[in-house]
């Protein structure tokens, strides 16, 4: 599995946009997105309009949910068996993952992290696989610990979602990085779960805390990051030894991408700017990671050439004459607090799957999620 992988899902028109008379613009074919720029639809065909009528864009997975009657149509079930069984498997094997939902507020985040009681999401699916691994993982271990945290990005600032906080100054909680266990987050609760009913207790415990604000677009938009992380320990038996394999699952729904409106009010435009922080220290996250990991692999292969010609035994090269002139770029993880706690899930041992949604008219994001894409894959 690629380090990085995108997804992008397109959910049915709302009451409001149906009632608008909107038009989905967007069509899915495989792993291919297109979407159609309306504005230049009516157009006659010319050599004075450049512009492209339907740009298409390649994905990991591309999930049509519009109508359950399509034959394509994707389903909570489909999504958890691309991404979900993926993070199960990862975190099985000990690496850290991050799964983070991308999109404007309304294009169905929350649907697709958390879902409804009437359609679960994958969030819960994932604690559910957690506790009722088998078959396809034929060496279980001996015995496993699952740990989960819930808590909300605001303003650059943390809350804890699963502890009751002073209602006067809830975000009070601090970032802090330990040289070898890396970022955390200081006197975060940590809650030991032993069943699938415990973790569904905790989780409509914080959803239920995550705060709400009113804008244009979505009555109940959610105007904060809310990080799920699960620790997962296996006890395992290594030439004979007790060992562990750790893990972290870190599943992360974002807030709205939009920009802000100036004729908001000034919390709003604070948010909006913390928001929009946050998520363009995300996008410039992911890029570093991928060409830093990019010239990694030419430096591995020009090693490669140079060893192939070369009769001495392999490993007597070292990445040092190449990479030491070809420096690794700097990654700006604690530029915002959201990367900055992803950090080691983000880089290092890690998996990522971002999952974009799209509904209406969100090209922009689109476009936005096609970009990494491209350059995590390339
Ligand atoms: N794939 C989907 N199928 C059916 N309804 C959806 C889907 N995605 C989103 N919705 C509905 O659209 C509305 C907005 O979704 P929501 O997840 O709250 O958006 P966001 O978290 O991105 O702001 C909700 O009423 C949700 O139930
Ligand atoms: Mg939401």
């Amino acid at each position: 599995m690629a380090n990085v992988k995108v997804a992008v899902r397109v959910r049915p028109l709302s009451k409001r946009e149906n009632a608008e008379e909107g038009r989905i613009i967007v069509e899915v074919d495989n792993k291919v997105a297109k979407v159609r720029n309306i504005k230049v639809d009516n157009r006659l065909d010319g050599p004075w309009d450049s512009r492209e009528k339907i740009v298409a864009f390649s994905f990991d997975y591309c999930y049509w949910s519009i109508d359950p009657e399509d034959p394509k149509y994707a389903s909570q079930e489909v999504v958890f068996q691309d991404l979900g069984t993926s993070v199960l498997s990862g975190a099985f094997k000990g690496y850290n993952i991050c799964l983070f939902a991308y999109g404007q507020t309304g294009s169905g985040k929350t649907y697709t992290m958390m879902g409804t009681p009437a359609s679960v999401g994958l969030t819960p699916r994932i604690c559910e696989g957690l506790f009722s691994r088998q078959d396809d993982y034929s060496e279980q271990p001996a015995s496993c610990r699952v740990e989960v945290s819930f808590l909300e990005i605001y303003n650059e600032r943390v809350r804890d979602l699963l502890k009751q906080s002073d209602h006067k100054k809830p975000y009070t909680l601090r970032v802090r990085e330990h040289p070898e266990t890396g970022p955390y987050v200081q006197g975060l609760s940590q809650h030991l779960v032993t069943d699938y009913k415990q973790v569904v207790g905790l989780l409509e415990e914080g959803i239920a805390k995550r705060i709400t604000a009113a804008t244009h677009i979505h009555d109940a938009s959610s105007r904060s990051h809310a990080i799920f992380t699960i620790h997962y320990t296996q006890a395992i038996l290594e030439n004979n030894l007790p060992s562990e394999i750790a893990s972290k699952i870190n599943l992360v729904d974002l807030a709205g991408s939009e920009r802000a409106d100036p004729s908001y009010c000034k919390d709003r435009i604070t948010e909006g700017a913390n928001i929009n922080k946050s998520l363009v220290t995300l996008g410039i996250v992911i890029s570093t990671l991928a060409q830093n990991s990019q010239m990694f692999s030419s430096c591995q292969s020009i090693n490669s050439i140079t060893s192939e010609g070369d009769s001495s035994p392999v490993g007597s090269h070292t990445t040092g004459s190449v990479s030491g002139t070809r420096r690794q770029a700097y990654i700006p993880y604690r530029d915002s607090i959201l990367t900055w706690l992803l950090k080691d899930s983000l880089g290092g041992n890690s998996k990522t799957i971002m999952v974009a949604r799209i509904s209406l008219n969100q090209c922009l994001f689109f476009i936005y999620s096609h970009l990494s894409c491209q350059l995590q894959l390339q």
